[in-house]
C-alpha cells in the first residue's frame, strides 16, 4: 500500500493544468455501451477508477484501452453481466445497468455494497428504469433486469436529485421507445457533458444542466469522438492548495464557469481569484484567510465533493467556518484526522465547526475515501514537518498524477511502499 510523505509549509508556485473530469469520463464510458460503432476519446485522465471502468467494458465484450488520454472503445459482441469483483471497487459499475438494458433487454449487474461515505443505495435508478419497462430480481447479490420488449418512454420524476441515477435514465432513454422526461433531474456539468457526447452519437435530448431533460428516444446511436470536460473538484482541490499554502497557482484548463459556488466561497474566505486568458490565477489576499460557512448542496450548490478540502482551509483561516453536509451522511471521516494534525473541529449530527488560526502539525493519516484524502494531502502542504498520508489508494481513484503535479509548483511530496 502507498503512502505520501509530504514537507510542509511550502508555498505553491507555478503552473497546473487540470485533467479530464472523472465524475464525466466514467458515464461517458460507459455510454460507448450504449453505442454502435467505434467512439474515440479525448482528455481521459489517468486513473484507478478510468481503469477500472475499462475492464468492465472489455468484460461487456467492448475493446477498449487509454493511451496518453485518449480511450478508444471498439464495437462488439456484448455482454450482460457486471461481476461483484468489478463492482465492489467503483460503485459507478452501476452506470452500466441503463445503456445495457437499452442494447440488450437484459442485464446482470452485482449490487454495490455500502461505502465509507454513507449507504448510498440505488433505489432510484430501479424504480425509474421499472417505470420504463424493466423488471428487477435480486439474486445473489446481483440486480438482474429484464425487458424482453425494450425500454419504453415514461414520465420519471426522481425523489431527489441523484447524479448517477440521472446519468443512468439518461444513457436507457436515449434508445427507448418514445419520449421519457427526467422531472427533479440532476443539473451537475458532468451531466451534461454526458448529454452532449450522446447528443453528438445522435441522441435527442433537451434540458440538460436543468430540472427537466427531455429525450426522444431514437433506434440506434452511431459514433463519435468526444473530448471529456476538465475536472473541476481537481480544479477546486488545487485552488485551496495555493490558499492554505500562501502559494500562488494558475491552473490551465481550469473550468471555472462550473465553479461559482466554491469559487464564491473561496472569495468570501479571503483568496483572490482572477480569470485571465493564460489560465485562473489564485492566491491568498493581502488580509489573510477569515471563516466562512458553507452547505453542501446538489448543483449548482456548494459540492459535497470539495467539503472535505474547504474544511482544510477553514482549519488555516482566522475566525470560525460552520461546514454542513446534506449529501451523505457519513462524509466527516476526515475530521478526526484533521484533529490529530491540530485542527479544532466539532462535529454534531450533519455540521462541523471548525475554529481557525491554529498552526497544523505533520502527523501520520489515513484517508478513508477519495476526497478525505485530498484534504489531508492539502492539510499536510499547509503543516508544520511531516505527514504522512496512508491508504492514498483512495486519492489514485480521482487524481491524476497528483504528487507529479504538486512536486512541479514546489511540494515537497514523496510517494512510498509500506508493507500492509
Ligand atoms: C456522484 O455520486 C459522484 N460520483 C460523487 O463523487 C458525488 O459525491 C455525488 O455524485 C454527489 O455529487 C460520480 O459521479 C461517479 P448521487 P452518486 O446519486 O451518483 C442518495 C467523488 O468523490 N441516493 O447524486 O452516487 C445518495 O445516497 C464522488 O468523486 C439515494 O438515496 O451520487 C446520496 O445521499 C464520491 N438513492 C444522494 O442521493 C439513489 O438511488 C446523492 O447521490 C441514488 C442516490
Amino acid at each position: 500500500m502507498d503512502s505520501f510523505i509530504i514537507e510542509g509549509g511550502v508555498p505553491l508556485r507555478g503552473v497546473i493544468e487540470i485533467s479530464g473530469s472523472k465524475n464525466a469520463a466514467l458515464p461517458i464510458l460507459m455510454a460507448s455501451i450504449a453505442v454502435d460503432d467505434e467512439v474515440c476519446y479525448d482528455n481521459v485522465p489517468d486513473l484507478r477508477d478510468i481503469h477500472t471502468t475499462i475492464k468492465l467494458l472489455n468484460i461487456l465484450g467492448k475493446e477498449a484501452s487509454l493511451e496518453n488520454g485518449v480511450v478508444r472503445v471498439k464495437n462488439g459482441k456484448l455482454g450482460k453481466e457486471a461481476p461483484y469483483d468489478l463492482v465492489k471497487t467503483m460503485r459507478a459499475s452501476v452506470l452500466c445497468l441503463g445503456p445495457l438494458l437499452a442494447r440488450l433487454g437484459e442485464a446482470k449487474v452485482s449490487l454495490p455494497g455500502g461505502c465509507a461515505i454513507g449507504a448510498r443505495p440505488v433505489d432510484q435508478h430501479l424504480s425509474a428504469l421499472e417505470k420504463m419497462g424493466a423488471v428487477f430480481d435480486l439474486e445473489n447479490g446481483y440486480i438482474h433486469g429484464h425487458c424482453p420488449d425494450g425500454l419504453r418512454g415514461a414520465h420519471i420524476r426522481f425523489d431527489m436529485p441523484t447524479v448517477g441515477g440521472t446519468e443512468n435514465l439518461l444513457m436507457a432513454a436515449c434508445l427507448a421507445r418514445g419520449e421519457t422526461v427526467l422531472e427533479n433531474a440532476a443539473r451537475e456539468p458532468e451531466i451534461v457533458d454526458l448529454a452532449n457526447f450522446l447528443i453528438k452519437c445522435g441522441a435527442r435530448i433537451e434540458g440538460q444542466g436543468t430540472t427537466i431533460i427531455r429525450v426522444q428516444g431514437v433506434e440506434r446511436l452511431h459514433g463519435c469522438s468526444y473530448t471529456v470536460m476538465p475536472d473541476r473538484i481537481e480544479a477546486g482541490t488545487f485552488l485551496i492548495a495555493a490558499g492554505v499554502t500562501g502559494g500562488r497557482l494558475l491552473l490551465k484548463n481550469c473550468p471555472v464557469s462550473d465553479m461559482s459556488a466554491v469559487v464564491d466561497k473561496l472569495r468570501a474566505a479571503g483568496m483572490v481569484i482572477e480569470e485571465t486568458p493564460e489560465g485562473v490565477l489564485a492566491c491568498t489576499g493581502e488580509k489573510g484567510l477569515t471563516g466562512v460557512d458553507i452547505s453542501t448542496r446538489p448543483h449548482p450548490g456548494f459540492p459535497t465533493d470539495m467539503q472535505a478540502q474547504f474544511m482544510v482551509l477553514m482549519c488555516c483561516a482566522q475566525g470560525s467556518g460552520l461546514v454542513e453536509e446534506n449529501i451523505f451522511e457519513n462524509r466527516f471521516m476526515h475530521v478526526q484526522e484533521l484533529v490529530r494534525m491540530g485542527a479544532d473541529i466539532h462535529v454534531t449530527g450533519s455540521s462541523a465547526m471548525v475554529r481557525g488560526g491554529r498552526r497544523l502539525t505533520g502527523a501520520p493519516v489515513m484517508a478513508s475515501d477519495l476526497r478525505a484524502g485530498a484534504a489531508l494531502v492539502l492539510a499536510g502542504l499547509a503543516a508544520e514537518g511531516e505527514t504522512r498520508v496512508q491508504r492514498i489508494y483512495h486519492v489514485d481513484r480521482g487524481y491524476e498524477h497528483l504528487e507529479a503535479k504538486l512536486a512541479a509548483v514546489g511540494a515537497r511530496i514523496r510517494r512510498v511502499k509500506e508493507a500492509d
